[in-house]
């Protein structure tokens, strides 16, 4: 099996895995961004660039360096292979410069998007950005497109991850939509308004990660960071039944997927899951869903809230405790 050390962390990894899996599978800080690449979906990745990484070694046959940042998510790793992510400056600064690409047409419209709090674009823009932009001419637009009532295209946030086509290519019977035009006047083929049918349509608006595509039944009901998120599942014959309730007091305003640490769908869901089963009493909660990333969702989670209580109560305790003077009397005996 080939090893692989990346950021000075080596691994030994089956053949045929690519730099980004081999990452994922060591964990923390090192693991690219991907904005483009989903595990769960076959020929993902190699579009949006954020997962380059800088082989310096290309492997014990033949050590010469790579000559250009090579897109993890492709590159499969050789046995005695070195490689850069967090320890090279020069990388950090080109992956700034892919951010910058990505966010030249984006519009300002975090304020009002539905995808803000859980936007990999945000995330990626916050860790890897700069913070300004240089570009001065007009964003690209594109006209509304109307994809039915469930989901929402919203091209000019779109970032042609193609992610959506795969799911519609993979997950929905027939090739109903793909990406029309080149360069920046590309776009989502309005044929996607043939795939939105399909049961299995609304796992586009999972895969998307910016907010492109998003759930027009929850559409500016609350801010996501306001919800509560459950586990919950129940007995469908399309799909899992294992679900995310978004919800607010009793009432559910959302259902996605549940995700992985990567933001990943771990089990794909029908449109009936997500759309028709709206009441708390359609669902078996299984209790406050894990989430183990840097959004804003996290933050409120009642898991940390939990843990912040037992810090504070640890820091009481120990403030007290320097304030007894029998405690200080007997530390310094
Ligand atoms: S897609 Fe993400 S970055 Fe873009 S406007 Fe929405 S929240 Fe902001
Ligand atoms: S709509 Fe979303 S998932 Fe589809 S290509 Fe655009 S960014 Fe990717
Ligand atoms: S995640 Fe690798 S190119 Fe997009």
């Amino acid at each position: 099996m080939p090893k692989v050390t990346i950021d000075n962390q080596t691994i030994e990894v089956p053949e045929g895995t690519t730099i980004l899996e081999a990452a994922r599978m060591i964990g923390g800080p090192s693991v690219p961004p991907a904005m483009c690449y989903y595990s769960k979906l076959a020929g993902t990745g190699g579009y949006c660039r954020t997962c380059i990484v800088k082989v310096t070694k290309g492997s014990e046959k033949d050590p010469r360096p790579m000559p250009k940042p090579v897109p993890s998510c492709r590159q499969t790793v050789m046995d005695g292979m070195e490689v850069q992510n967090l320890t090279s400056p020069d990388l950090l600064e080109a992956r700034a410069g892919v951010v910058e690409f990505l966010l030249i047409n984006h519009p300002l419209d975090c304020p009002i998007c539905d995808q803000a709090g859980e936007c990999d674009l945000q995330n990626l823009g916050y860790e890897n950005g700069k913070q300004a932009t240089r570009y001065e001419f007009p964003r690209r637009t594109f006209d509304m497109i109307d994809i039915g009532d469930k989901i929402k295209l919203h091209m000019n946030r779109c970032i042609l991850c193609y992610r959506c086509v795969k799911t519609a290519d993979q997950l929905c019977p027939g090739r109903v939509h793909g990406v029309i035009s080149r360069g920046d006047v590309s776009e989502i083929s309005t044929y996607i308004e043939n795939a939105v049918d399909n049961e299995m349509s609304g796992n586009m608006i999972d895969v998307c990660p910016v907010g492109a595509l998003t759930d027009r039944t929850f559409r500016f009901k609350s801010r996501v960071w306001f919800t509560k998120p459950m586990d919950a599942h129940r007995n469908c014959d399309k799909c899992c039944g294992k679900t995310v309730l978004w919800m607010s007091g009793e009432e559910v305003y959302r259902i996605t997927a549940r995700k992985n640490k990567y933001g990943e769908v771990e089990e794909w869901i029908c449109n009936e899951c997500r759309f028709e089963k709206k009441s708390r009493n359609d669902w078996t909660i299984e209790g406050p869903r894990h989430i183990d990333r840097h959004s804003v969702i996290s933050q409120n989670h009642y898991e940390q809230l939990s843990q912040l209580k037992v810090d504070i109560s640890k820091q009481k305790q120990l403030l007290e405790k320097a304030h007894n003077p029998e405690t200080i009397n007997s530390n310094q005996i």
